[in-house]
């Protein structure tokens, strides 16, 4: 039995009946990566090397599903280097080689951020000093992996609008003591010493749309069009994409698909970087929880994957065992919060079902 055929047989099953035909739904969990490419898309998720160690299904079900990943936290500044000049690459350089063994892409993950600084970065950053600190590590990690990652999240979250500054840039560490020119700095500096990668501004909230989220997206589109008239290697756009379940009514609508329009106008390639669904202020009722959830996912992506310029999907975790969101967004009521495709049991959940919906009616990228 197919997917479909499968899907049509469960018509709205709740997800504890689901759970219970193990075995079944587990047949039934075409890998997402396999959807994605015959679209042409890839499909993917984040990764830390302790998953693994914890938990072998989690290591199956991630080569089942995935041919792109981010590292969640082995290339971020205070993982890789904790005294000034020394850096650690071992964790790392472990993922990539894992990575590239099993023929799974790399999104490198991130050069230039202001969260994640290890504390003798920020002791040492100046004005005199920072623009040398930026170039030294960009040289240092984008050099040690140079030929060897798909792209490069360059810069991370560099929009702000509650900065209240008329551009709407994040006034971060880099732009406090290099000025608004670090973004097109570091841009240069990464396409000098790994030509081969995809250079990405990787931002969020930008897929939200509201007062926020426009000011966001107006702020992207003048930052692009000025490093763009200046000939900036920069190659794409992430969207984070950490939905929030109570605002499904400004996500994945009509004002979300024009600025996709605008990013592709512009030549940009789009990802969706870091996809889960908040579900902390849902009823805890599993069944219509993880619908609500499943509902999103299929909103969101369905609308997104219409854009052709989309050329990649990334979940931040695949199991809800291992999840950033349980810490970040926890629920009042203590329950664990189930925001990604696949279980604790690493068994597809109706999330993963609608991110298949979606793959399904992706039209084909050439
Ligand atoms: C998060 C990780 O998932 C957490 O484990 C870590 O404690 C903090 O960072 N935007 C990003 C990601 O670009 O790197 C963040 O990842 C989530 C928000």
């Amino acid at each position: 039995m197919n997917r479909r055929d499968f899907n049509k047989m469960l018509g709205a099953v709740a997800v504890a009946e689901l759970t219970s035909l193990g075995a079944r739904a587990e047949t039934a969990a075409i890998p997402l990566k396999r959807l994605a490419d015959q679209k042409r898309i890839m499909f993917g998720s984040c990764l830390a090397l302790k998953y693994f160690n914890q938990s072998p299904t989690y290591k199956d079900l991630f080569l089942s599903q995935c041919d792109i990943a981010t590292p969640e936290l082995h290339m971020k500044w205070d993982s890789l280097s904790r005294q000034p000049g020394e850096y650690d690459f071992n964790n790392a350089d472990q993922l990539v080689m894992f990575c590239s063994t099993n023929h799974i892409k790399v999104r490198g993950h991130t050069l230039v951020w202001h969260d994640s600084l290890p504390a003798w970065v920020k002791e040492r950053l100046s004005p005199s000093s920072a623009k040398g600190v930026m170039f030294d590590h960009i040289q240092t990690v984008a050099g040690h992996f140079a030929g060897k990652l798909y792209s490069w999240d360059v810069v991370n979250e560099a929009l702000d609008p509650g900065s209240q500054r008329p551009d709407g840039l994040r006034a971060s560490p880099w732009l406090q003591n290099i000025g608004v020119d670090y973004i097109e700095q570091a841009f240069r500096a990464t396409a000098k010493v790994d030509p081969k990668a995809l250079l990405i501004w990787n931002e969020n909230y930008l897929e939200v749309s509201n007062g926020f989220g426009d000011a966001k997206r107006q702020a992207m589109v003048s930052q692009l069009d000025r490093l763009l008239a200046r000939g900036v290697p920069i190659h794409g756009v992430g969207l984070e994409a950490h939905l929030r379940s109570d605002q499904s009514n400004v996500l994945g609508d009509t004002s979300y698909e024009l600025f996709l329009g605008e990013l592709a106008k512009r030549g940009m390639k789009i990802f969706i970087t870091e996809l889960d669904v908040q579900d902390s202020t849902l009823p805890a009722d599993v069944g219509s929880r993880d619908r609500e959830v499943a509902n999103l996912y299929k909103k969101f992506l369905t609308t997104s994957l219409r854009q052709p310029a989309v050329k990649g999907v990334v979940t931040w975790g695949l199991s809800d065992s291992f999840t950033w969101i349980s810490g970040y967004r926890p629920r009042k009521d203590g329950l664990p919060v189930r925001p990604l495709a696949f279980d604790v049991n690493c068994q597809p959940k109706p999330a993963y079902y609608a991110i298949a919906d979606a793959l399904e009616a992706a039209p084909s990228r050439v």
